[in-house]
């Protein structure tokens, strides 16, 4: 069955500053049919290729990695705003537009022998992701794509990961 995910995101103008137009996903996740079809989607294209975890990244991609992960059957590995992981940790920066934010890793999250996937609800400067690549890269694990429910196609991002030869699927585009 086809679902049109792109009609149960909200468009909100000048948030959170002028001239923004901000992907709003509540309202899909507010929707159980519509939420339940974005995760079957996922899960589809993931199930054959026998991933060992999930990873995403706080705090959108907990809700569509958690639920991918339960789907699966697989665990899933929470990327997080500093200090906020309670044992010993790997970590990457990276630049926001103002300043510099960091991912963090617990250090036995993932090893050798995990195949991953990292998921994040959306694609926008490519920063996020593109620290979250590189977390996952002072592993062991394979990574096989990077996963979004949003692509914003004009800005930076998916030309970033398209340079940097990182796959990466998305369900929508704006
Ligand atoms: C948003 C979004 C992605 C990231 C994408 O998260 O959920 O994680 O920005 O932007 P980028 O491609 O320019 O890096 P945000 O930092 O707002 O955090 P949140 O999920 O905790 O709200
Ligand atoms: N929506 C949600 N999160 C975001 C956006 C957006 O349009 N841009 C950057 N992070």
């Amino acid at each position: 069955m086809s679902f049109d995910i792109k009609t149960h995101i909200r468009a909100i103008h000048d948030y959170p500053k002028p001239g923004i137009v901000f992907r709003d996903i509540t309202p899909l996740l507010a929707d159980g049919v519509a939420f339940q079809q974005t995760i079957m989607q996922l899960a589809e294209r993931y199930r054959p290729l026998q991933l060992t975890r999930v990873v995403g990244i706080e705090a959108r991609g907990f809700i569509f990695g958690t639920a991918l992960a339960y789907a699966l059957g697989v665990g899933f590995v929470p990327l997080r705003k500093p200090g906020k992981l309670p044992g010993s940790t790997l970590e990457q920066r990276y630049q926001l537009e103002y300043g510099e934010d960091a991912l963090q890793m617990h250090d036995d999250a993932l090893t050798a022998d995990d195949r991953v996937i990292i998921i994040d609800d959306l694609l926008a400067t490519g920063g996020t992701v593109l620290a979250a690549v590189d977390l996952v890269r002072q592993t062991q694990a394979e990574l096989l794509e990077c996963a979004f429910v949003i692509s914003l196609t004009d800005l930076p991002g998916p030309s970033r990961l398209q340079r940097a030869k990182i796959p990466y699927y998305t369900l929508c585009e704006f």
